[in-house]
């Protein structure tokens, strides 16, 4: 397979991806059978496995989204803002925190304090990706995908300067595109038009 420009190698295939989102969503569904659980992402990564996953899921199930100002873009003291709430309310409803990585936890961490304030009835986590080594708090994660190393991975939601999202399979950014900052990517490295 002919790799975009700035994709050094496929880490996991779109057959992989959709195998473990396969194997993901048999789970959720039998560990809520009998319940409707609200399914909530935080955009924009999320979006593809959201759509996937709650494809797959033999339970009635909700989603709502939630917008985030990430600390990693320059917010005053590395803080998390909320800038778009939930529409449903999460008060005695069984509650998936759905995300398509977990680095940090910075993130997660910050929005499963204000879910769980709201009372759910219950408040778990499921992550396609993780990242242990970068973790900065401990989080209980209970569904999660694959283990990742510590790469700069795209594609399938997941962005280098909100590029390759589009990509159906996960790849490792090549290093010369990470060590270069500045202006915008040529349209080619996205195997199309702008
Ligand atoms: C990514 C990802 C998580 C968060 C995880 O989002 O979707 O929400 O980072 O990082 P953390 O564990 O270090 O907090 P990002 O801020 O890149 O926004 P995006 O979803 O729009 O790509």
């Amino acid at each position: 397979m002919s790799l975009p420009p700035g994709i050094s190698e496929v880490l996991f295939s779109e057959a992989q991806l959709q195998r473990r989102v396969a194997e993901l969503a048999a789970a959720i569904s039998a560990d809520y059978a009998g319940l409707t659980p609200l399914l909530v992402g935080v955009l924009r990564g999320v979006v593809p496995f959201m759509a996937d996953l709650l494809r797959r899921l033999t339970v009635p199930a909700m989603v709502d989204f939630m917008a985030i100002s990430s600390y990693r873009a320059g917010s005053p003291g590395g803080q998390v803002r909320l800038l778009k709430d939930l529409e449903i309310s999460v008060e005695g409803r069984h509650v998936l925190f759905v995300e398509d990585m977990v680095d940090t936890g910075l993130s997660l961490h910050y929005l499963l304090r204000l879910l769980r304030e709201r009372r759910p009835a219950s408040l778990y986590v499921c992550t396609l990706f993780d990242k242990p080594r970068l973790r900065l708090v401990n989080l209980p994660l209970r569904y999660v995908g694959f283990q990742l190393p510590d790469r700069y991975v795209v594609g399938y939601g997941l962005d280098f300067r909100q590029r390759y999202r589009n990509l159906p399979y996960v790849g490792v950014l090549s290093a010369d595109l990470l060590l270069a900052d500045g202006p915008p990517l040529p349209s080619a490295a996205q195997g199309g038009p702008p």
